[in-house]
């Protein structure tokens, strides 16, 4: 495998306008790169503000290799600190999450902070007397991460100085947390019924790019759709359809239902896939939540939101979001060849019951690590972190409707089997690996 370390040039190579080379996939070197460049020069999603609901509730996450602390302060902000005690650098919070009380302390040697990361006291205080420690960064507490965003109760944050803002970066792809936020008639979401864990051995890119893969579907799950078929094919004329197979069912769509679902594409890697309707489109809202939700947006607002059900929209490269649902997506590179996908079922405030069951059901058979649904995926994202090693053929192709027109546009509509939402992520890809790199001379 080729060095890439200060080669911005041969990362660009590894991005065709109609395929990429397998080493994105399979280079650790290029999985450090990606750490210490893609990721911090991106916004990246690490919380939801319904996490954290009293002063002190903080959670703890590894993002690109650094520890982070994410803590509600007293004044209900929410601050985003290294967490690292700043005289030797051990965990100040060592627990996923928790609630700090009114300070944190260090479990090493007790130097104790404000919620905020300003020093606040240690002990031996004399033993300071007359040395450097007040003038030093050891003496000025824990470090405040600069660019952190909370959008309608979404965390992100930033890690490097350089790239674009946070509303230049999403741009309209910010639509798709709307949508999902303005599902809840009091403008609330409520993460609610814990997580779900699945760590896969393939490289992140390759689950990301799933979420957008359209073609797969009909052959990938066909055994999924065909049993949830056999159970329901049969049933008396009338029967109330329950809610798994009102989920499972759609599944089985032909190729003619994807294509025409319409995709959408965003600068910076960011797309919309169901622009016209989706797998998600059939459920049916109940009666009294289109009340509450006229009552609370208007007929207008109401209609827009729930008649826009998409399939997925990517807010790249870390979230992922279901609308109609109520599910969110997390990815979480651990390693060039293995990814942590997190997802989370939302409860949107002042809704039924019924729509947080959705989230739940839909969480459940769809995307946990026991679903009949994900296994299918994951295994062949497994073949294909092995079957990439194979000679013969270095790249992998991602040309299905490529059009050269289409370099270089921000803002593409096309149809939902165009693997051109892939392309526009291996795109950004290219473009935040190498906008802090050093050009050669
Ligand atoms: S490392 Fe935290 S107090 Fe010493
Ligand atoms: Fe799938």
């Amino acid at each position: 495998m080729k060095s890439y370390a200060d080669q911005p040039q041969e990362i660009r190579q590894l991005v065709e306008p109609d395929r990429v080379h397998r080493d994105v996939y399979l280079s650790p070197e290029l999985f450090a790169l990606e750490q210490q460049h893609l990721f911090a020069n991106t916004w990246t999603f690490i919380a939801h503000a319904s996490q954290l609901p009293q002063p002190g509730d903080y959670i703890t996450l590894d993002i690109a290799g650094r520890s982070l602390l994410v803590i509600r302060q007293a004044d209900a902000s929410i601050r985003v600190l290294y967490n690292r005690c700043a005289h030797k650098g051990a965990k100040v919070a060592g627990e996923d999450c928790g609630n700090a009380g009114k300070f944190l302390r260090c479990p090493y040697h007790a130097w104790t902070y404000k919620l905020d990361g300003a020093p606040l006291a240690v002990p031996l205080k004399s033993g300071y007397e007359g040395t450097g420690l007040k003038q030093c960064e050891s003496g000025r507490g824990m470090t405040a991460l600069q660019h952190v965003e909370v959008y309608r109760d979404f965390v992100f944050v930033k890690l490097n100085d350089g790239g674009p803002d946070f509303k230049a970066y999403f741009g309209d792809a910010l639509d798709a947390i709307d949508n999902m936020v303005d599902r809840s008639p009091t403008g609330q979401l409520q993460v609610e019924g814990g997580v779900l864990r699945n760590v896969i051995h393939c490289n992140w890119k390759m689950y990301l790019e799933n979420i957008n893969d359209t073609v797969h579907p009909v052959s990938t799950h066909e055994s999924a759709v065909h049993a949830a078929q056999k159970v329901w094919t049969g049933q008396p004329e009338g029967s109330p359809k329950p809610m798994s197979m009102e989920q499972i069912l759609p599944f089985g769509a032909s190729y003619d239902f994807f294509d025409s679902m319409g995709g959408r594409v965003y600068a910076n890697g960011h797309s919309l896939l169901g622009v016209n309707f989706s797998i998600h489109s059939g459920y049916e809202p109940p009666p009294d939540y289109v009340a509450a939700m006229v009552a609370a947006h208007g007929e207008t607002r109401t209609r827009e939101v729930l008649d826009h059900s998409p399939q997925n929209a990517v807010l790249f490269p870390s979230l992922a979001v279901k609308g109609s649902p109520l599910a969110i997506r997390v990815i979480r590179p651990l390693g060039v060849d293995r990814t942590l996908i997190e997802a989370w079922s939302f409860r949107a405030m002042g809704a039924p019951d019924l729509l947080f069951e959705r989230a739940l059901t839909y969480n459940r058979l769809v995307f946990s690590p026991m679903s009949v649904v994900a296994h299918d995926d994951a295994h062949l994202f497994e073949t294909i972190q092995d079957g990439l090693r194979s000679p013969g053929n270095e790249w992998v192709s991602l040309h299905r409707g490529f059009d050269p027109a289409e370099i270089g546009q921000s803002t593409i509509t096309t149809n939902g089997t165009n693997e051109l939402l892939m392309r526009n992520q291996f795109r950004a890809w290219s473009h935040y690996m190498t906008l802090d790199m050093k050009e050669a001379s």
